[in-house]
Order: structure tokens, then sequence, then C-alpha cells
């Protein structure tokens, strides 16, 4: 039978593993296909296969997780020098850039991310995009509580991501809150954003915006898991 999406992202989350090397500081990634991940190294230290890992995780969740899998953990603030990091993704362009952080967890993510000697994003198929904005789904910005319909009506009108629509991500009847305390905007285009660059600049350069779902130049290693087998895709 085919493998379900689940078997694809755990096929997808094992692949990275094998990266994985006794001794090393691992960045641990949030989502349901980087939780596959984390259990997978959890097992390794138990059965003795792997030694002296310590787990820098990207969100509350996965550090609930990791803890109970008893892997040692620390933060990026005693671990600044990550040498792997293992996380899921929601769209992958043909030069592996990604957004993420439909989870919520994008800003620890990126800081890991962006501390790790090695990136390896893992994802199955439906992950895969021509452009980053072309799923239809959300690309999400965090951003400060304070006026937050401000910021909110300036993404909306920023043209690098003209034609978007932004919506506050609720959690319940109230706005969704991140580990970080601040809110999240999605971002929803009709068509893929034309230049991710500019797109990024230009929310970055926002007073108010705290960090945003793209993830350019970063991925080191991509695995695709698909139906007709695993696909290795290095920058
Ligand atoms: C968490 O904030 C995200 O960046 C996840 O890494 C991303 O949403 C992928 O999640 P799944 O593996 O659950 O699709």
């Amino acid at each position: 039978a085919a493998l379900t999406q689940d078997e694809l992202k755990k096929e997808a989350a094992w692949k990275a593993v094998d990266y994985v090397e006794s001794g090393m500081v691992l960045g641990l990634g949030t989502g349901s296909t980087a939780a596959f991940a984390v259990e997978r190294i959890g097992n390794l230290l138990k059965d003795g296969t792997l030694k002296d890992i310590v787990g820098v995780p990207t969100s509350v969740r996965t550090y609930e997780q990791a803890k109970g899998l008893g892997i040692p953990l620390a933060t990026l603030d005693e671990q600044p020098n990550i040498d792997l990091a293992i996380d899921g993704a929601d769209e992958v362009d043909p030069n592996l850039d990604v957004v993420k952080g439909r989870g919520g967890a994008l800003l620890r993510e990126k800081m890991v991310e962006m501390a790790s000697k090695k990136f390896v994003c893992i994802v199955d198929e439906t992950k895969l995009v021509a452009g980053l904005g072309g799923s239809q789904d959300a690309m999400p910005v965090e951003i400060v509580q304070f006026c937050w319909k401000y910021n909110l009506q300036r993404l909306q009108n920023l043209p690098e991501v003209s034609g978007c629509e932004a919506k506050l991500r609720m959690d319940g009847d109230k706005p969704y809150v991140t580990d970080n305390s601040n809110y999240i905007v999605d971002l929803y285009f009709k068509n893929p954003i034309k230049d991710a660059h500019a797109a990024a600049k230009a929310m970055e350069g926002m007073e108010g915006i705290v960090d945003h779902g793209l993830f350019l130049d970063m991925v080191d290693v991509c695995i695709i898991a698909g139906k007709g087998g695993v696909e290795v895709k290095e920058r």
C-alpha cells in the first residue's frame, strides 16, 4: 500500500537523523515532521547508539517532548554553537528557500537555525511549491501585541507583498499568543511572492514586526519524502 503522509514525514525525519553524530549540539525543530526526528533521537540515545547529545528546542512544545524522552537540553544562551538543526517547513521552493511558522514557532526556529552550522529541512512532497506563497495557505509574521491592527494594515499594504490578505491568527475567540508573548498575522497570497528577498527585507524594516516566516538562504540540505522515494537536495 502507498505510504500515508505521516509515514512520509517519518521517512524524511529518520533520514535526517542519519546526519546526527554523538557529541553534537542539535537544534530540535517544531511540528509534526520534526516530532518524528526528536522521537528518533530520543530512542537512539536510550539504546546507546548516540551519546553526549545536547538538544536546543525551538518551542515550548518541543522542549516538553524532548524532556519527556530524556534528551539533555540547553538554551541558545548556554549553547550558542549548534552543529545541526533538523526541522520541518510549510513550503519549499526549488532554491530550497522555505516558509515556516504555521505552527507558530518561527522566531525561536529562526534563531536556532541561524545559529546552526547545518540546517536539514525535512518535508513530505506536498510541501513543494514553484514559488513561496504559492500554497494559498498562511505565511506567518510575528508582531508585537502593541497596536497590532496598525501593523496588520501596514503588512497588508506593503508593496513587496502586494495582493496579500492579512489576518490575525486566532486561538478560539482570543488572539493566538506565541511562546514569546507576541501575536501572529498570517498573510495569504493569491499568487507566489514575486521577490521573497525584497519582501523579507521590507518586513524586517518595520517597527513592531518581530520576525517573519520566510527562511531564505538558510536550508543546507532538504530531505523530501514522496510516493516515489526519498530525495536529498543540497544547496
Ligand atoms: C512550526 O512553527 C513550523 O515552522 C513547522 O516547522 C512547520 O509548520 C512544519 O510543520 P509540520 O511538520 O507539522 O507540517
